[in-house]
């Protein structure tokens, strides 16, 4: 190990076996396209776009100029009751960008609080209707929608909630898990079909159960990123739409991981055809710069909310909720720039044509190497499931996490599973050097 020449005494790292951490840090001091350098001054190839972020890859100059300008320009500008120039500017973009008329964009920092600021618009809008004991949300198992307590309560990793179960919010149920290990184990580039309608479960069950009429609001991720890319059965999501429309339910997409690119498509909403009420995002819009999030609201959801204050006088807020970096100018100067260069460069397409690149070579390297049990591939990201060690979960992904760090590529442990998901900008030989690496790594692990 090299020397280290900072004090780690004071920063808890988030989602991070700390312990294991400090007796192999893995620190990053510069980074620049597909690459990072290492403390130790090794580089590391950026195979999961650093947490699904950095989509156009790093150290963009349009990006970094756009924001140095906008510090020179107007660094911050109160949120409430007045508002900045880029705010205007990155929402008109994003709603030009998303399906449909998703065309109100309420900003936040993350995607934990876009999790949170959507359900709470649910809320409001059923309440503004009349229809305030429509307070019962639906998530579904292994779910990832941030760590605030309404993200929480409604996500399904059983690791997360665990320790906070006594504060979860009560009134949600969740929908089963969208993974068939016996016909769909393996899957590449397609919509598994499943002889199975697994919605019936919520059309015979779960809607019966707290009747329909208390139901505000469905929320599921397109696909299931943080729980290791797991892909809807050919179907799912319209039906869902369906169900949610006969219902009068909010229906409302996650699009953290999926949202900007990642499908090859601006949305997995429009990969699938199906038009959320709300859709949340954050992560890519900035390339992962600065933080920024928020939920972009069906035109129905902004109208229902002012009209229901038609009776009070104009000075009234319609919606009693917001962040004091709602909108941050240099954010938002940072998302206008990002979007830009997606267009400019031809991103998302490039996404779309290097995922099948991604794969055909996570396929034919991965299956039948030992341990392997399943491999999902869709968009410009793929996942390879392994057994686990009996007795010690998580821990064969988590040594070739670090087997392949080592080797100088970052990859993504989740669970038992390990994922993919580079850049954008990636090219077919850093695709080798991915899964080559890892191919090893699973190898010497058996
Ligand atoms: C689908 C989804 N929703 C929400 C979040 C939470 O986002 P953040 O960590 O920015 O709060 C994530 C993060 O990975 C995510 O994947």
């Amino acid at each position: 190990m090299a020397k280290i020449d900072f004090n780690m005494d004071n920063h808890w790292l988030p989602f991070t076996p700390n312990r294991s951490f400090k007796l192999d840090p893995r620190v990053f001091v510069a980074a620049d396209g597909m690459h990072f350098t290492t403390h130790d001054g090794k580089q590391v190839l950026d195979g999961i776009s650093s947490l699904w972020c950095v989509t156009a890859g790093h150290n963009r100059k349009p990006i970094n100029e756009a924001i140095k300008k906008q510090l020179d320009t107007l660094d911050y500008a109160t949120a409430f009751q007045a508002s900045n120039n880029r705010a205007f500017e990155a929402a008109e973009m994003i709603a030009a960008m998303a399906p449909g008329d998703l065309n109100k964009v309420l900003f936040c920092n993350s995607g934990s609080e876009a999790a949170d600021t959507s359900m709470k618009v649910a809320l409001a809008y059923h309440r503004a209707r009349g229809e305030g004991h429509r307070n019962m949300f639906i998530g579904r198992e292994r779910g990832y929608h941030g760590v605030g307590f309404g993200g929480m309560s409604v996500g399904g990793i059983p690791a997360n909630r665990k320790m906070f179960g006594t504060a979860l919010l009560p009134r949600v149920d969740h929908l089963r898990f969208i993974h068939d290990p016996v016909t769909h184990a393996y899957i590449h580039g397609t919509e598994p079909v499943w002889q199975e309608d697994i919605l019936l479960e919520l059309e015979n069950r779960i809607l019966p159960l707290h009747d329909p009429s208390n139901v505000a609001a469905v929320i599921v991720e397109p696909v299931a990123g943080s729980a290791g890319w797991y892909l809807p059965p050919k179907g799912y999501l319209k039906r869902l739409r369906e169900i949610c429309d006969k219902h009068g339910i909010l229906l409302i997409f996650d699009e953290v991981i999926t949202g900007f690119g990642r499908m090859g498509t601006n949305f997995a909403a429009d990969y699938y055809g199906v038009v959320p009420d709300m859709l949340n995002f954050a992560k890519g819009v900035t390339n992962g710069v600065i933080p920024l999030g928020g939920v972009i609201c069906r035109d129905h959801l902004y109208n229902t909310m002012m009209a229901a204050n038609d009776k009070n006088p104009e000075h009234v807020i319609e919606f009693f909720h917001g962040y004091t970096y709602s909108g941050h100018p240099v954010a938002c100067a940072a998302a206008v720039a990002t979007l830009n260069l997606f267009k400019q460069e031809n991103l998302f397409s490039r996404a779309g044509e290097m995922g099948k690149v991604l794969g055909d070579a996570m396929h034919s390297a991965f299956k039948g190497l030992p341990n392997v049990i399943g491999i999902r591939t869709l968009g410009l990201a793929g996942a390879v499931e392994l057994t686990g060690i009996a007795g010690l979960p998580g821990k064969r992904a988590y040594d070739i996490f670090l087997e392949c760090f080592h080797k100088g590529v970052l990859i993504r442990p989740a669970g038992e599973t390990l994922v993919l998901a580079p850049p954008f900008i990636v090219d077919k030989s850093h695709i080798d050097q991915l899964v080559g690496t890892l191919a090893a790594a699973i190898k010497k692990h058996a």
